[in-house]
């Protein structure tokens, strides 16, 4: 018997105001048409003035706890994947397991920007297969709007704010690819890409918060490579084939990459779980909103198996397989 981490609970948060496309097009020099030829995208999120990532963040978790039947009582961990904590220290985790009322176990943050969720996820996948927690809240939460140079209308476009969560339980398992919970997760980073997609502050560089800078032909183009060969590497250490995944839930950075993602594979469109037309790119966050909405509407159902993946700064990249 092996150790595995069910997802038993889904929850997501999106703060109320909307950014469309038309808003955008009075502030900087673009259209909606090309926003949405380009990305796909129609409108994002926005948090308030003075909604943090810690509020997002906890208001996805409570919904995740609901979902599974739980409250933060139950939990042994928090992990909280952000590229926008609320401070620089102490993480942003510590303040949602307070604001649960979570008074033991441990919480922290994991920073892989796009990435941070299926690092999170990879994280907690250890803590409970190797027995030292039972029971883990993975979260990804962000305020990208907070990173953005709303003046620069090739990055400012593109990102929304958000949060989703997951509960994860240790359940016992045969340890073959029928396994409820994730059969394996796989992560990578490429420091040489580093300078393609940063925040040009941060408190060792000496500037304050800093902008989101990006050169985006390059990264489009390592994504669709990247997320394309991951797909590979977790069916093949599972000894599975394309045909047995029931859905791709992959980081939503922009519909062009989704779409050159499943061609290059050959996954039929339909088999994809999409949501950055109304949510931008959310980054850590965009992996569990899209999987939280697959649950909800019932197309993600007990018993199959979905490939979460994303690609982000850094560069990092990685995928969880994962039988619902
Ligand atoms: N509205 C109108 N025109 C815009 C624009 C906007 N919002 N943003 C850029 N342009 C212009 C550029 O200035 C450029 O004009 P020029 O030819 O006069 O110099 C032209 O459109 C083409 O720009 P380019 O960067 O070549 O466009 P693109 O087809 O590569 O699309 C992105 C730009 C950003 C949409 C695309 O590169 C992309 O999606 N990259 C990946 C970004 C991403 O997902 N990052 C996060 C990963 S986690």
């Amino acid at each position: 018997m092996i150790i595995r981490s069910r997802i038993i609970g889904c929850g997501a948060y999106l703060p109320e105001r909307v950014i469309t496309n038309a808003e955008l097009a009075e502030q900087v020099d673009t259209t909606n048409a090309w926003i949405i030829e380009r990305t796909g995208i129609l409108e994002r999120h926005v948090a308030a003035t003075g909604e943090l990532t810690s509020d997002l963040a906890t208001q996805a978790a409570k919904r995740a706890l609901a979902a599974a039947g739980l409250t933060a009582v139950a939990l042994d961990m928090i992990i909280l994947a952000t590229a926008t904590p609320d401070h620089t220290f102490p993480a942003t985790a510590a303040k949602v397991q307070s604001q649960l009322g979570m008074k033991r176990g441990a919480a922290f943050d994991i920073q892989a920007v796009c990435s941070g969720f299926i690092y999170a996820l990879t994280v907690a996948d250890q803590f409970i297969r190797n027995a030292q927690a039972h029971t883990v809240l993975v979260i990804g939460a962000e305020t990208f709007s907070r990173l953005l140079d709303w003046t620069d209308r090739n990055t400012c476009i593109l990102f929304g704010d958000g949060a989703g969560a997951v509960v994860l339980r240790a359940e016992p398992g045969v340890g073959d690819s029928q396994d409820n919970g994730i059969l394996s997760a796989h992560i990578h980073t490429d420091g040489r890409y580093y300078d393609l997609l940063y925040v040009d502050g941060g408190p060792s560089s000496g500037r304050s918060t800093g902008f989101l800078r990006m050169i985006g032909k390059d990264v489009f183009r390592y994504a669709i490579v990247h997320l394309a060969n991951m797909v590979g590497e977790a069916l093949t250490a599972n000894h599975l084939t394309l045909a047995d995944i029931d859905w791709l839930v992959p980081h939503q950075a922009n519909r062009r990459i989704l779409d050159g993602t499943a061609r290059k594979l050959g996954l039929p469109a339909d088999k994809v779980i999409i949501t950055v037309a109304h949510h931008a790119n959310t980054s850590a966050a965009s992996i569990p909103l899209a999987l939280n909405e697959g649950v909800a509407d019932r197309r993600i159902r007990p018993g199959h198996l979905v490939l979460l993946e994303a690609m982000g700064g850094g560069f990092t990249w990685g995928a969880c397989l994962v039988r619902i």
